[in-house]
């Protein structure tokens, strides 16, 4: 008989697989290290015994203690799966970004959660590091476990993820893709690794909105980087203890949709179900395909499950929503050839947030507007001979807002181009006239919608729209701004 004691010691050893489909235009082979076999359903399982273990033997966990952490949920279902076995409290922090089923799954385990606002600093006392800090001082007997800067973490896997990948691919794996937010588990599982080939390239996963790819390429610690992004469990505004800049030989950096996209397309192209950060993984993976030659071994982490995502990646209307979802979709010559279609528009008089709803609803980036005889003229009281400017909505009486669509008020497309704010005025523009600034004036996102809204009040702007606010369709991912918003 082969019987475990209790749950804890079935932790690890989780299988690797080879990847044959999604990865059909890398040369080199792919295998997976699958993560989720874990009972917790992740590999953070492996570091939070770990860091429990370590802190009793030191004291510094005493029996009958509280255990607290801020975590994304992953860290403290192993957390709490040893606090059961091991009969200690768990109180846990976590962000409002995080999706519903982790936290449900931490209650589930009997934790108490608290959830606090993502969008601040990690100095903010309302953040979810200072919340769990303050906690620790007014918890008697309680133990703050310090993901990020607890070298038990990294030591986790240096000690158990590096020698199990290390024996599973008979010592020869060239490359390693590790999505990287403490740090714990690329640092130590490279260091295993490259202390058995220091030849075996490193590559960290980033995303848009953290701080680690700059550092590591420039050594700029730069707050510009830094700003609000949806991919879970990677990235981060700060630089834990965790991460070791120089065991990673390069920093690649996917985009929320990418993440979201490979996410999906891992569990229908090889029926592996896994989260959010093995699709961000797995981007930048085909992303640095290049580096990746026949005969070589790849090795990528899948750190968690993918049924902490199905109100997120896994749901379409969520993936819709933000502009994520590809489908298949029927072409204008379909329409002309008399297919059964409704061609989806928008009148010239309807809110350009309805015009922007309805192409996320549809998932298409453009769409007509209707301008029909009676809205042009007869509406406005303006003929193509006589126009009157207290009226017309398309050639806004000048100072008051320009409308920088082009259309000019006899219907013909003007090229007036260039409007621009000046003292806090709209000033229409002169022929030619780039109109980029107004760009940079302009959070992304919802406040972006916001002024465009409140700019170019209804459809027949969307012309101006497409070629300055591109990104109003896919939902906040935004460049770095001069302007000094502030983003977090
Ligand atoms: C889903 C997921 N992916 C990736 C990571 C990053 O792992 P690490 O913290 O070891 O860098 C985490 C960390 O919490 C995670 O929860």
């Amino acid at each position: 008989m082969k019987i475990h004691d209790n749950i804890l010691s079935t932790i690890g050893n989780t299988p690797m697989v080879r990847l044959n489909r999604i990865t059909k235009d890398v040369a080199a082979t792919v295998l997976a290290k699958v993560e989720t076999f874990n009972p917790g359903n992740s590999i953070k399982d492996r570091m939070a015994i770990k860091m429990i273990e370590d802190a009793e033997k030191d004291g510094r966990l005493k029996p009958g203690g509280t255990i607290i952490e801020g975590t994304s949920g992953n860290t403290g279902m192993g957390l709490a799966i040893g606090a059961i076995i091991k009969g200690y409290k768990c109180i846990f922090t976590t962000t409002d970004k995080q999706s519903r089923e982790k936290v449900d799954i931490l209650r589930a385990f009997g934790a108490e959660v608290i959830v606090c606002p993502t969008n601040v600093d990690p100095e903010d006392p309302r953040s979810y590091y200072s919340v769990s800090s303050r906690l620790v001082n007014e918890t008697p007997n309680s133990w703050k476990a310090n993901q990020y800067d607890n070298p038990s973490n990294a030591q986790a896997h240096y000690e158990s993820t590096g020698p199990e990948i290390w024996d599973q691919t008979g010592g020869k794996v060239d490359h390693l893709v590790v999505g990287v937010g403490t740090g714990g588990t690329i640092s130590g599982t490279a260091k295993y690794l490259k202390e058995k080939n220091p030849n075996l390239k490193i590559w960290g996963i980033d995303t848009y909105g953290s701080v680690f790819k700059k550092l590591k390429e420039t050594g700029i610690f730069d707050k510009n980087e830094i700003y609000p992004y949806i991919t879970e469990g990677i990235g981060e505004d700060f630089v834990p203890a965790n991460v070791d800049m120089d065991l990673i030989d390069h920093f690649e950096k996917v985009t929320d949709r990418d993440a979201a996209i490979f996410t999906r397309k891992i569990v229908r192209d090889e029926g592996i179900f896994v989260g959010n950060s093995a699709g961000s993984a797995m981007a930048g993976l085909l992303q640095l395909k290049d580096n990746f030659k026949k005969g070589e071994v790849v090795v990528v982490i899948f750190h968690d499950h993918g049924t902490r995502y199905v109100g997120k990646m896994f749901n379409d209307d969520w993936m819709r929503e933000r502009g994520f979802l590809v489908e298949e979709k029927p072409t204008a010559g379909d329409l002309l050839k008399g297919k059964d279609l409704t061609l989806v528009s928008v009148e010239a008089d309807e809110p350009v947030l309805l015009a922007i709803d309805r192409m996320r609803k549809h998932n298409i980036d453009q769409l007509p507007v209707m301008e029909s005889w009676q809205t042009r003229w007869h509406d406005h009281r303006c003929t193509p001979l006589r126009c009157d400017p207290r009226r017309c909505r398309s050639a806004p009486p000048k100072g008051t807002g320009g409308h920088g669509s082009g259309v000019a008020c006899d219907g013909t497309r003007s090229n007036t181009g260039g409007d621009r704010e000046e003292a806090g005025q709209w000033i229409p523009g002169r022929a030619g006239e780039d109109e980029g600034g107004v760009r940079d004036h302009h959070e992304a996102g919802y406040h972006r919608e916001v002024e465009v809204e409140k700019r170019h009040g209804n459809a027949r702007a969307l012309p101006f729209l497409w070629d300055h606010y591109p990104d109003v369709l896919h939902g906040p991912q935004p460049a770095p701004l001069p302007c000094g918003v502030a983003r977090r």
